[in-house]
């Protein structure tokens, strides 16, 4: 039996986790087409899983206005609280924990997704130049609106409830989406925000709107069931920053201290090279943070196992690999061979590449057990 760090228990702020092996949050597009809600595939998809230390769930709208892609889920109504409540019961039960990944897309959306077919928002009206699927195929993102500054209380107040309908949900606490050229990412990076006012220009200005949703957040939620997930090097969503490097040690400076459960730093280009500037060393800006860090992008079992056990990550987080391993904890532990992911079914579809992915069988955990 293996002795790495990696296959035991951690404690992130007040979550009691069972290892230090995360399940990603990841967007597969098969909400309730009618209402974004949950269901039965959700429950069962998100319990095979149940063996991960932590899931993060899939990122969910705040509001109709945080919507960027067909069939993603949201927490803004009572039916999707509801059905969330169905998906934390069940993880619950086979001893699994639970966060939920609050998500706004800002410009990365579409008018078609949009209420009344308004533009989306975001902090200047630039494109992202990116593409995003409106349920029958894939389209260019919209030229978004100015999020005016007399908006943002709004915005906090729509952020405050998701918050309040996670708990009614009966999660473990909550990840803020700060990264992948989301809004609040669009906010921080030089590239999509050109704003002259106070949340444009310098670092402090562009990174005011993560940290007023974080101090919303934090009136709802204690700040050990607080995580936050950035992503300052990666160009994700078409949102670069001149400077990633500066950018990087001043939200990671600032976000120290808060006591927060941790850090979620996608480590490098999302789903691409493990690169970031040459000035930059992830373990300063670890101990920067001094909370728990959780590394993801790009790791496999020796990875995972090497950076936990020598300190560079006290928790590490698998995308695709838990999209294919339900099991996937447990074939680390172990040395399993895992499953393939097949890329034609991440987004949109039934139980198809969803829940039907194989499970270690009894004899294959015999023979490398
Ligand atoms: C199908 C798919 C959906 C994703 N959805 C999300 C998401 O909802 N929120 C998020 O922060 N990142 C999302 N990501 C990024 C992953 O969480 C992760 O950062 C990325 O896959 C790199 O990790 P990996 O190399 O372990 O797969 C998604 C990635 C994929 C492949």
């Amino acid at each position: 039996m293996t002795k790495h760090a990696l296959f035991t228990p951690f404690t992130a702020g007040k979550l009691e986790l069972a290892n230090r092996i995360v399940m990603a949050p990841l967007t597969r597009n098969r909400a309730r087409a009618e209402d974004d809600t949950p269901y039965d595939i959700h429950v069962e998809y998100y319990t095979q899983r149940a063996g991960a230390g932590l899931i993060i769930t899939e990122a969910t709208q705040i509001t109709p206005e945080g919507k960027g892609y067909a069939w993603t889920p949201g927490i803004h109504s009572q039916a999707q609280v509801e059905g969330w409540k169905r998906v934390t019961d069940s993880v619950h039960a086979a001893g699994g924990t639970i966060v939920m990944q609050l998500w706004h897309v800002g410009r990365v959306s579409h008018t078609s997704l949009q209420e009344d077919g308004k533009a989306p928002v975001a902090p200047s009206a630039i494109a992202a130049g990116v593409q995003t699927f409106d349920g029958s195929g894939m389209v260019d993102t919209s030229v978004p609106r100015v999020l005016e500054i007399d908006e943002i209380p709004r915005l906090l107040e729509e952020f405050r409830h998701a918050a309040e309908n996670a708990k009614a949900a009966g999660f473990d606490g909550v990840e803020l989406h700060a990264a992948n050229g989301y809004l609040l990412d669009q906010f921080m990076k030089d590239g999509p925000n050109k704003r002259d006012d106070a949340y444009g220009g310098s670092y402090e200005n562009r990174s005011k709107l993560t940290f007023e949703v974080l101090d919303t957040i934090l009136g709802v939620w204690e700040p050990g069931r607080v995580g936050i997930r950035i992503s300052p090097f990666s160009g994700a969503n078409g949102a670069t920053d001149s400077d990633p490097a500066k950018l990087a040690e001043h939200v990671i400076g600032s976000l120290a201290g808060y006591g927060l459960a941790y850090l979620h730093m996608i480590e490098g280009q999302t789903g691409g090279p493990r690169a970031w500037p040459n000035e930059t060393n992830l373990d300063d800006l670890k101990k920067t943070f001094g909370g728990a860090w959780m590394g993801n992008n790009g790791y496999d079992r020796d990875l995972a196992i090497r950076n936990v056990d020598e300190g560079h990550a006290d928790l590490i987080a698998f995308g695709v690999p838990y999209i294919a391993n339900p099991d996937l904890a447990q074939r680390l532990k172990i040395d399993a061979p895992l499953n393939k992911a097949d890329p034609s079914t991440f987004y949109g579809g039934g139980v198809e590449g969803y829940t039907d992915y194989p499970f270690l069988s009894e004899d294959e955990t015999r023979k490398v057990g």
